[in-house]
């Protein structure tokens, strides 16, 4: 499937509406992983060169469609600013009068839409709010591959309104994703881990029929050993654990090691045990520590994963790191990727 992409739209001077993924973890009013905001950089950049005016359209939780203060944008505006390296006027709604006021009176920098899910018709795909998104904006550009599994007046809605196209960090993305998911070199290994495991097994299972070893930890590995989930001799389950399950055990990290030095290809998701509390971090640690030293192209996905990383100070140490979570997940077990779909040429 060939997709618009940014690089072939006629774009200058023009009102830009730019979808991001800004749904960033937070502490203490703070935001704990800056990665999805660095990841949207390239794409201002570029619109910026071609003295266009860009609104950053974005969530931030799951506010169920009402306004709720602990979810407004307003309160990372400071933080978007200083890591975009770009003054960042915040607007206190993200459709309306004040969009088009911010707009015209934008003279530096870009504009941060309050969060689109203070509105219910986000989720629910209405299309007369996807119109009153599009109202102000002569392109859409879609930058979250993080969002494209869902079908919201952000992601679809916006688009089937506005000539749309996809971003440098979308384009990077399915770039990443196409390797693991269509060209992998073998031996070719798949790290799952976190919680739920009825969310993971269509995945487990796209591995199962492309990939040489899975390895599974985490809650999810004690929720398929209850449930005396049946899978091929590929997937390997832990042999041990350690305190009431909350890490893999040692005779399992060296298991997964061995297998982890082999390899050419890795994706992993999800952590291998409670990594929050650090005694229970040690088998992610080891893991992260074994998949940096493999040599493998090495792709990592999902908040937590991503939470291990910025702690081990790994991030450049990956060959890609991606943004997506759940639509990792998706895009790789064949599930429908809307936000994709509608940027097709
Ligand atoms: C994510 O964090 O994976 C994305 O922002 C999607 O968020 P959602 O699951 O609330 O749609």
């Amino acid at each position: 499937m060939e997709i618009k992409k940014i690089q072939d739209m006629d774009i200058a001077g023009k009102n830009v509406i730019l979808r991001v993924d800004f749904n960033v973890a937070m502490e203490d009013g703070k935001v704990k992983e800056m990665f999805k905001i660095i990841a949207a950089k390239e794409t201002i950049d570029y619109l910026l060169s071609r003295d266009c005016q860009i609104a950053l359209i974005t969530h931030l939780g799951r506010p169920d469609g009402k306004v709720d203060s602990k979810f407004s944008l307003d309160q990372i505006a400071t933080e978007v600013e200083i890591i975009l390296g770009r003054k960042v006027t915040f607007v206190p709604d993200c459709i309306g009068e004040k969009v088009q006021a911010a707009l015209e009176n934008l003279e530096e920098g870009v504009l941060l839409l309050e969060n689109v899910r203070f509105y219910a018709g986000d989720e629910t795909n209405d299309a007369a709010f996807a119109g009153q998104l599009a109202e102000h904006f002569e392109v859409f550009v879609q930058d979250a591959f993080s969002v494209c599994h869902r079908d919201q007046a952000s992601v679809t809605g916006i688009a089937k309104v506005l000539p749309s196209c996809a971003g440098f960090r979308l384009l990077e993305e399915l770039h990443g994703m196409t390797i693991i998911k269509d060209h992998p070199v073998h031996p070719a290994v798949a790290i799952i881990g976190g919680a739920k495991i009825e969310t993971k097994l269509p995945v487990i299972k796209f591995f199962e029929e492309k990939y040489d070893y899975i390895l599974v930890g985490g809650k999810i590995a004690n929720e398929a050993l209850d449930q005396k989930i049946e899978f091929s001799e590929k997937v390997i389950l832990p042999v041990d654990f350690v305190d009431d399950r909350l890490d893999i055990g040692p005779k399992t990290v060296e298991k997964f090691k061995e297998i982890i030095a082999t390899a050419k290809t890795i994706a992993w998701n999800g952590p291998t045990g409670k990594f929050e509390e650090e005694k229970y971090a040690v088998s992610s640690n080891a893991i992260l520590e074994a998949v940096i030293d493999s040599g493998a192209f090495v792709l990592v996905g999902g908040g937590e994963t991503l939470e291990i990383l910025e702690k081990n100070i790994a991030m450049d140490k990956i060959s890609f790191v991606s943004t997506g979570g759940g639509a990792m997940l998706d895009y790789l077990s064949g599930a429908a990727m809307p936000g994709i779909d509608i940027l097709q040429k």
